[in-house]
């Protein structure tokens, strides 16, 4: 029983991801079922139809897609289960793979290049499919094309790099069980009092310091104890700090210095409903729904392709990144054509540095795309609570350590979402005598999902807006990760730099930062486009000229070469930042373009030659522009996992090659300073920041004068069965 005890504890880390393996066609989250759907009694004969349930969606979210038939149909579209099992058969009997045990750290579509895809047209074959593969043998790193159709295999030349592969998430979980194999850790963990089957242990990433991590795969590994609470985050063993050989998984070395940091009390740190006390002050709402009488009006075919009013585009999964968007295309009320937007947009990395230099604090600088992997860390989605009622749900199919395929169910969701904002209004007053007024409600149709990297939870959503806007946004949640101290009220420590907040007793919550660089290509009416900073500036009027001494005039710049797209945001120099095609105009002249639209973000302050910050560089400004280049993806690099940072975005975009009027790629970095409090305690209240992409001389008018408003008729009022 013990024993056991202890496995489920070290398992709880990644204990979801690592189960869905091996029961994808066997388990299923409860689903919830017709019969929990409120009864509705009817209004109108929609409210009392008995196809009720189904018709708010043409699929549940209890249906289990079979996926092992699924073909792909664009050239982006992932790999399928069958693609998978094609690679991992033809990697079986390779050289390479035959002689050693190898683990797979990806295995993902190797993308045509994009004058192909540009080319290509649906009805058209589709060009060969190919897996791009990294592998370890033997300590290595080998990078792999694998041509699906003729089998053959090409082990791509590398070259010098510092990092290593995105872990495997079997790799995350054997490396939590390491510090097991040495009896000092059993004793020190036996000397503060914890039993051995109430540990909970994290693995680590741990950055890059310096020489002494040279040359071999490291991981660090902290405990917690699990007793009484759900919520171990809030119980740290602070200051033991096990290094880990991730190869080898052996211990290197033990790091012991919080023995007289009490471990805090279980207490009012679990978050589960289910452990909450009846609280008879605070009044619950009622519960709420949107109800779409028609059904939806988006629909996904041919697995990844979303259609929805004038918009467009496809959208997958992806290990690494999360969400991938590829071509967004929105069609124009005028002439009716499908105008590029997007080629493709995706979340490239995250960097997340905690601001406590301290032993057990200094290395967690997290980059969670590229050391955990950012779609492998999104978790099943609660359908009611995660995504509304009427959202459509979008599976992962993902290769595993060995290479073979599984998925990951409910891993993105897609729903129309309408919060009683208004798309556009306008109303006459009475003294012009005319009976006007005029008002289109908003609804979008969001793409989310939401990973869970340990103990913080990040939702990342796609917006998409009728009126071509596209809003990017990030909600942080989750659980912050706490210092253990002795203090138990701020009265004990006056003046003394704890490196964050007191927000229990024995509880600090160390101030850290998010960045999260999203990787943008756009393709405004086609590949060449160019960045313009349209600059607001001060002018003064000459003497005499007006009763005015001062007006705002917009300067366009365009950016000739990467340096000049180099953008650091400031509120008294601001800018809009235009990406345009410069050969193609609207009627009155304006090149066409899309706005990136900035709001509420943070600026990254560490120095620049502190190490994490080297390797974080694709921070140091919130805007950057680069020439398409297929090898330039990862805004950190391919290999990020105790990279030097030679290979990050900043690198590249140093090497200031032209821009203008050529195929770009806009990166742009969301960052969010957290300096915690009490609130966080013991989870966090989402926390949002977002980031528009909007037309900008795009469109010859407002585009959605033509969408109808919305009428009682059209919305039935349902009421429970029990009071009908
Ligand atoms: C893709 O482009 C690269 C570099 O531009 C080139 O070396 C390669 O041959 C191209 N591949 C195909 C299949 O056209
Ligand atoms: C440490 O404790 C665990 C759990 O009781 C046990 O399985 C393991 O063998 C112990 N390690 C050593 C080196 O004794
Ligand atoms: C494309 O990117 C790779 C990796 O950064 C670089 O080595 C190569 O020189 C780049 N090519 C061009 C044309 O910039």
């Amino acid at each position: 029983m013990a024993a056991r005890r202890y496995l489920l504890s070290s398992f709880l880390f990644l204990t979801t991801a690592f189960a869905l393996f091996f029961t994808w066609l066997h388990l299923s989250p409860p689903p919830p079922n017709a019969a929990e759907l409120l009864d509705c009694a009817a209004y109108s004969p929609w409210c009392s139809s008995k196809s009720y349930p189904t018709t708010l969606g043409r699929q549940s979210p209890t249906r289990r897609h079979d996926h092992s038939s699924d073909t792909p149909h664009h050239p982006l579209d992932p790999l399928t289960v069958t693609e998978i099992n094609k690679a991992h058969s033809i990697l079986s009997s390779h050289p390479l793979f035959k002689s050693s045990p190898f683990s797979i750290h990806s295995l993902v579509l190797e993308e045509p290049n994009k004058s192909i895809v540009l080319k290509w047209k649906i009805g058209d074959p589709l060009p060969p499919r190919k897996a791009f593969v990294i592998a370890r043998v033997n300590g290595n790193s080998h990078v792999l094309t694998v041509d699906l159709t003729t089998a053959n295999v090409v082990i791509r030349e590398t070259g010098p790099h510092s990092g290593y592969p995105v872990m495997t998430v079997e790799e995350m979980n054997s490396a939590t069980f390491v510090p097991l194999t040495s009896e000092s850790f059993n004793q020190t963990i036996l000397n503060r009092g914890i039993a051995l089957s109430d540990l909970a242990c994290l693995p680590i990433s741990t950055g890059w310091f310096g020489a002494a991590e040279e040359n071999r795969r490291l991981i660090k590994v902290q405990c917690y104890s699990m007793k009484d609470t759900a919520n171990f985050y809030m119980r740290p063993i602070e200051g033991l700090t096990v290094l880990v050989d991730l190869d080898s998984l052996e211990v290197i070395e033990i790091s012991d210095k919080g023995k007289n940091i009490p471990i805090p009390k279980a207490a009012n740190t679990d978050y589960r409903y289910s452990a909450q006390p009846p609280n008879k002050v605070m009044k619950v709402l009622n519960p709420i729904s949107i109800e779409q009488p028609k059904g939806p009006s988006f629909t996904v075919e041919e697995n990844y392709l979303v259609k929805w009013g004038n918009w467009e585009f496809h959208l997958k999964p992806d290990p690494r990144a999360g969400i991938v968007i590829y071509g967004a295309k929105i069609r124009d009320p005028e002439t009716g054509d499908l105008r590029d937007v997007i080629y493709k947009g995706y979340t490239s990395e995250l960097f997340v540095p905690y601001m406590d230099p301290t032993d057990a604090w200094y290395f967690k600088t997290y980059m969670d795309a590229g050391e955990y992997g950012f779609g492998l860390q999104a978790m099943s989605l609660d359908p009611l609570n995660d995504c509304p009622r009427n959202a459509y749900y979008m599976d992962g199919v993902f290769a595993a350590v060995d290479g073979k395929p599984y998925l990951r169910r409910n891993m993105i969701c897609l729903f129309e979402s309408y919060a009683g904002d208004i798309g556009w209004r306008h109303a006459e007053s009475p003294i012009t005598g005319m009976d006007i007024t005029e008002v289109r409600p908003k609804v979008t149709l969001v793409a989310r999902m939401a990973a869970s990297v340990a103990n913080y939870d990040y939702i990342v959503d796609w917006e998409f807006q009728t009126d071509g806007l596209i809003r990017i946004k990030v909600g942080l949640s989750g659980i912050l990760m706490v210092k253990g101290t002795s203090y138990e009220n701020t009265n004990q420590f006056a003046g003394e730099d704890l490196h964050g907040t007191l927000l229990s007793e024995n509880v600090i919550g160390v101030i850290h930062d998010h960045y999260i660089t999203f990787y943008l290509d756009m393709d405004i009416d086609g590949s060449d486009n160019s960045f313009v900073k349209v600059n607001l500036q001060r002018q003064r009027t000459s003497k005499g000229e007006s009763p005015r001494k001062s007006y705002l005039k917009a300067v366009r710049k365009v950016a000739k070469t990467e340096k000049e797209a180099q953008v650091k945001l400031s509120l008294y120099d601001p800018s809009e930042f235009h990406v345009v095609n410069p050969s193609v105009k609207t009627r009155v002249g304006n090149p066409v373009g899309y706005k990136v639209v900035p709001a509420a973000t943070a600026g990254n302050l560490l120095d620049l030659d502190d190490p994490p910050q080297r390797r974080g560089a694709f921070t140091n400004n919130q805007i950057w522009v680069t020439p398409y280049n297929r090898s330039e993806e990862w805004a950190g690099g391919q290999f990020v996992y105790q990279s030097h940072g030679e290979d990050t975005l900043q690198t590249w975009s140093d090497r200031d090659r032209e821009i203008e009027n050529k195929d770009i790629v806009v990166w742009y970095t969301l960052g969010f300073h957290h300096i915690p409090c009490q609130e966080d305690f013991p989870i966090m209240p989402t926390v949002s920041a977002s980031f528009d992409l909007k037309p900008v001389n795009f469109f010859e008018s407002n585009p959605i004068l033509s969408f109808p408003p919305n009428t009682f008729e059209d919305l039935p009022v349902c009421k429970p069965a029990a009071s009908a």
